[in-house]
């Protein structure tokens, strides 16, 4: 089996199993109790948040816990909205985010708010001179996300912070969800950015649970009211199993970061290299330094997406058509579309995503198997 679907989500580790485990056994107190097995969990849950804000260069007060990507991007998009609504109605984001961007912008339009959304070139990248022109007085947010989940394109994230810098009162929020361990650190937290966007089962911590980075001093609302937790910003009773897990994912994650990264480019090169030049591929990533080692997105030019990821299937490899959200529903790639690729084309994409755990056998034996299957794929393209 050869799992090359790591940006749909990725495997528990096991250590990380053991942890989330042993806290559901044995620290199973609410944080917020007064009794010992309260200080205990609470404990627990401020340590966890120390990790994960050392390994981030942030504050602990920095770190607030969500229940993962969709929640971290609908929170500081709507949060940022209600906050600062006294101050302008306008949002910035790009034409190529996640649905948990687009269509959080989509029901702000619906309440009145107005969004400019940045288009993109061939490589699905957007340009900075449009984000000068698009910046109003009224702008209250500017998110962009480090790495595309489509096609691995990684945004100018240090030049929108030089312009953003220009403009202190404005939000500036990354979706890191992709981008996180992949050897862009330094781009993703850096020293202009307000929020950023963190998803734990994107890096082998259990399902629904994550965290952002909130730069100290700057405010959202609460979408989530009740019993007050995280510091009144985020109600709830704690997932401490799934938080202090994540904290242990997360170092494991940037342990050896770079030797991680640098065989994941490895990969995605071997793979690139022997697909390229065959006469129906059509590449849309590309290896250098402006997208991310772990994405590798291309079409088949005449057959469905569905139709080349179950073929590979059939021989236990597994990649998806371009993203998790959009392929049952059998939807054309939104970042595609936006590159204006023909819809004919982006309808026969696919996405190979790797992680640390994928090696260089697999990717000859997926160039071996594409090899065998491309003979295939000619006649159902004619
Ligand atoms: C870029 C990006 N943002 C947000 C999300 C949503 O994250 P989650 O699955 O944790 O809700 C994803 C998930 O694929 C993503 O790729």
């Amino acid at each position: 089996m050869i799992y090359f679907d790591n940006s749909a989500t990725t495997q528990a580790a096991p250590e990380v199993v053991s942890t989330y485990d042993t806290v559901s056994q044995r620290i199973w107190g609410n944080p917020s109790s007064l009794h010992q097995f309260g200080e205990q969990a609470f404990n627990l849950l401020e340590q966890s948040r120390k990790q994960i804000a050392d390994l981030l260069g942030a504050s602990q007060s920095e770190i607030l816990f969500t229940s993962g990507g969709t929640e971290g991007d609908n929170w500081v998009v709507k949060g940022t909205a209600i906050e600062k609504r006294e101050f302008g109605n306008h949002l910035i984001t790009t034409a190529v985010e996640h649905p948990a961007i687009h269509n959080s912008m989509e029901q702000l339009k619906q309440l009145g708010f107005e969004v400019t959304y940045l288009p993109v070139d061939e490589h699905g990248r957007i340009s900075i001179e449009d984000l000068k022109q698009a910046i109003r007085p009224t702008t209250i947010l500017v998110s962009v996300m480090a790495v595309n989940n489509e096609i691995g394109t990684i945004q100018p994230l240090k030049e929108v912070a030089e312009v953003l810098k220009d403009h202190p009162k404005i939000h500036f929020h990354i979706d890191a969800v992709q981008g996180i361990g992949k050897g862009i650190q330094d781009l993703i937290m850096n020293d202009r950015v307000d929020f950023v966007t963190f998803s734990g089962h994107k890096f082998h911590a259990p399902r629904g649970i994550g965290f952002i980075y909130a730069r100290r001093g700057r405010k959202i609302a609460p979408l989530l009211t009740g019993g007050g937790q995280e510091r009144n910003l985020r109600s709830g009773t704690e997932n401490l199993p799934a938080i202090a897990a994540m904290a242990k994912a997360l170092r494991l994650l940037l342990t050896d970061e770079q030797q991680k990264v640098a065989l994941q480019a490895q990969i995605k090169e071997r793979i690139f290299n022997h697909v390229k030049d065959f006469p129906l591929v059509t590449t849309f990533s590309e290896v250098n330094d402006g997208f991310a080692p772990h994405i590798l997105c291309f079409a088949i030019q005449g057959v469905r997406g569905e139709t080349i990821v179950h073929a590979f299937e059939e021989q236990g490899i597994y990649i998806s058509t371009t993203s998790a959200c959009s392929s049952k529903k059998h939807l054309a790639s939104s970042t595609l579309t936006a590159m204006q690729v023909p819809e004919d084309v982006s309808t026969s994409a696919i996405r190979i995503s790797l992680d640390d755990h994928n090696t260089l056998a697999e990717a000859d034996q997926f160039n071996q198997v594409f090899d065998q299957l491309y003979d295939k794929f000619k006649v159902l393209s004619a």
